[in-house]
């Protein structure tokens, strides 16, 4: 991207294009101009991603509501897998539309918002952000940023911004606009330059429940300042099991279907509903999902969950799934699929 003559960013594509392919140059970044930062609010809403500084570190940011965006961010990372992404938001009042905050969660929220510290809060239904953002958990993790730059994205996009660290799957976090370019260069619409982070570390990620509150990260923000708040000590999850039902991904039975799951069906049986995947899916008998008609893995992912949802409400006993490649996001897929079909 560059910006022309007139002050205006020219783009090699519409900005209605969802990012979906790799972006064939690398995006230097671009510094957070007032210009700048409405540019990016237009490509959030267009789907499209846009790193952004925070003052924890840089994110990977898209609409929260929009399930193709939400995937395209799986997709450039490679993130193997459907971790569930922190939601940004501008203020406690966007923050309690989406999520449920009983009084420890108020507490911490007035004590540290806008600022490092995400809070694991049970998930207000029906709601406008992707399940694909929050990988199918009755929670939802929520921050409001304190950096200037981020606030002023969120604002311009007008939604809730789900960000992951900006950098690959496996790599560290970035805390410098250069960090991500040669992470992401090539998969982001824009990477908007704040200068180096505020706190370079990750939020501190911390569930309320049952009038305590279980660490799960530790931080940019340290756990003396957020006991001297709640009066007693953080609980830590001492186990692997203590853990569990605050962890992302290991309660199967947050995928689990009512209706069994038959995988790599290549056929469809008599009172089973497909889920299809690809331009040649069985002829179906009954109900049928095409998870993607043009074998698109990002597609696929973002329809998954409730096309899932869809299928099991039709009452099949029994749910074909086709084959679905490994590759990108097939992997997560996959990883989704066989933790439903698990009994
Ligand atoms: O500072 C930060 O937190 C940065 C900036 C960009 O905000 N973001 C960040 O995101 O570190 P990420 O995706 O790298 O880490 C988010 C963590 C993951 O460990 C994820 O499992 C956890 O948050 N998480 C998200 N939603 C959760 C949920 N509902 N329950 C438990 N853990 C959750
Ligand atoms: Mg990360």
């Amino acid at each position: 991207m560059r910006v022309d003559g007139s002050g205006r960013y020219a783009h090699k594509r519409p900005s209605n294009l969802i990012v979906d392919e790799v972006e064939s140059t690398a995006m230097p970044p671009v510094p957070a101009t007032h210009e700048a930062i409405a540019e990016a609010g237009r490509l959030l809403r267009a789907g499209r991603l846009v790193a952004l500084p925070t003052e924890t570190v840089y994110g990977l940011g898209a609409d929260a509501s929009n399930g193709l965006a939400v995937a395209a961010i799986f997709a450039a990372k490679g993130r193997p897998r459907f971790n569930p992404l922190i939601v940004h938001v501008a203020s406690l009042a966007a923050a309690e539309r989406l999520a449920e905050f009983d009084d420890v969660a108020r507490a911490l929220a007035t004590a540290f918002w806008p600022g490092g510290l995400t809070l694991v809060l049970a998930a207000r239904r029906p709601s406008r952000v992707s399940e694909l953002a929050t990988a199918g958990l009755a929670t939802i993790a929520l921050r409001v940023p304190s950096n200037a730059i981020a606030r002023a994205v969120i604002v311009a996009a007008g939604c809730p911004i789900a960000a992951p660290s900006a950098n690959r799957s496996g790599h560290v976090s970035p805390t410098m606009a250069a960090h991500v370019a040669a992470d992401l260069g090539d998969r982001v619409a824009l990477i908007l330059d704040g200068g180096p982070c505020a706190h370079g570390i990750e939020s501190t990620i911390v569930a309320p429940h049952e009038g305590a509150a279980l660490l799960l990260r530790p931080g940019a923000i340290a756990s003396e300042a957020i006991e001297a708040v709640l009066g007693r000590p953080l609980a830590m999850p001492a186990t692997e099991s203590d853990n569990a039902p605050h962890s992302p991904g290991r309660l199967a039975s947050h995928y689990a279907t009512r209706a069994r799951l038959r995988l790599d069906a290549r056929e469809v049986r008599e009172g089973e509903a497909l889920l299809g995947f690809g331009p040649e899916p069985p002829r179906p008998s009954g109900p049928s999902i095409n998870l993607s008609p043009s074998g698109d893995l990002r597609e696929a992912a973002a329809r998954l969950f409730a096309a899932l949802r869809e299928l099991d409400a039709s009452g099949a006993a029994t749910i074909a799934v086709m084959p679905i490649p490994l590759e990108g996001l097939g992997a997560a897929i996959n990883d989704r699929l066989r933790r439903a079909a698990a009994r």
